[in-house]
């Protein structure tokens, strides 16, 4: 996810830092993101020179502390409140124009809760895109309590003047308006699957022939990642208690066995 808005924004001509955790972490997002410029290349999308453009405004670091001259950073780190607080905490001392953005791309974390880590409220904003984040025309945009409005604002024309996406203003409720939608679909989907109502294959054709959906709910949980279903649809059942959002235990097991989807190769589908 981290990589795919790396790659919108420097496709948006801006210099784009991205810091991964490992150099092996900061390879992999650098191939994929060269996969998906390639592809744009040989499909004609953009000519040679944008492509080296593009690859240009790209820097790769493993250190947080090469953010320290952003004026905006968009956190995506997997779906773990203790994690994204420790960040933004850590960004908060680190980034050091006052005027800064700090973004959170959390599915389902309350934003005032990660803003809260900092002592720049007013400056931290939820910035959620959708996988792929290059494809994907939608951007939510989600104030906190405290966030300031210029800075909702400021995101606001940023993610459409700049980035070309299509902004939907969403409160700071889990899972804000695509995901409190989607995701009981998709666990819905996974429930018929565990208990043997059809083949995944069909509960997918069903919803791409049948319903004109792109892709089926266990392709699309796939796509999104498993582990990050099992904890969005944790974090949406513990704010609405609803038992729609209560993770099958089919997810819980393959995410223990790290079938994670795409990701790791294995998922509802076998992708080696
Ligand atoms: N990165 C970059 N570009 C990609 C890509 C990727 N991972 N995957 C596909 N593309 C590009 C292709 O290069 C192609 O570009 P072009 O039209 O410029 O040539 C275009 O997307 C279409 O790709 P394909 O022809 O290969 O395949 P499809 O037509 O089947 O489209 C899809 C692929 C766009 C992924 C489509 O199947 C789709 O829209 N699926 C649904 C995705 C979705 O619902 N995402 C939201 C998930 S929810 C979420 O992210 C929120 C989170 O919080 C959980």
């Amino acid at each position: 996810m981290g990589g795919g808005v790396a790659e919108v924004t420097a496709r948006s001509g801006l210099a784009t830092v991205v810091r991964e955790v490992s150099p092996e972490a900061a390879e992999r997002s650098r191939s994929g993101i060269e996969r998906s410029l390639g592809r744009a290349l040989d499909r004609g999308k953009i000519d040679e020179a944008t492509h080296q453009a593009i690859l240009d405004n790209l820097t790769f670091t493993t250190e947080l502390s090469d953010l320290s001259d952003c004026d905006l950073v968009v956190e995506a780190v997997i779906e773990s409140f203790d994690l994204k607080a420790e960040i933004f905490a850590e960004l908060d001392a680190i980034v050091t124009s006052p005027d800064a953005i700090l973004a959170t791309n959390t599915s389902s974390i309350p934003i005032i809760d990660i803003a809260m880590a900092t002592d720049r409220p007013d400056h931290v904003v939820g910035l959620h895109f959708f996988n792929p984040a290059p494809v994907m025309a939608l951007v939510e945009v989600i104030p906190s309590v405290r966030t300031d409005p210029s800075v909702t604002e400021q995101v606001t024309a940023f993610a459409t003047d700049v980035l070309g996406k299509t902004v939907v203003a969403a409160k700071d409720r889990a899972g804000f308006v695509v995901n409190m939608l989607l995701v009981p679909y998709l666990l819905g989907a996974m429930r018929m699957f565990e208990d043997g109502h059809a083949t995944a294959e069909d509960i997918d054709t069903g919803m791409t022939l049948g319903a004109g959906h792109p892709m089926g709910p266990l392709t699309l949980s796939d796509l999104i990642g498993l582990d990050t279903m099992l904890l969005v649809g944790e974090t949406l059942q513990a704010e609405y208690g609803d038992p729609a959002y209560a993770p099958p235990a089919l997810l819980r097991r393959m995410v223990a066995g790290g079938h994670l989807g795409r990701k790791t190769g294995r998922g509802f589908y076998d992708y080696s």
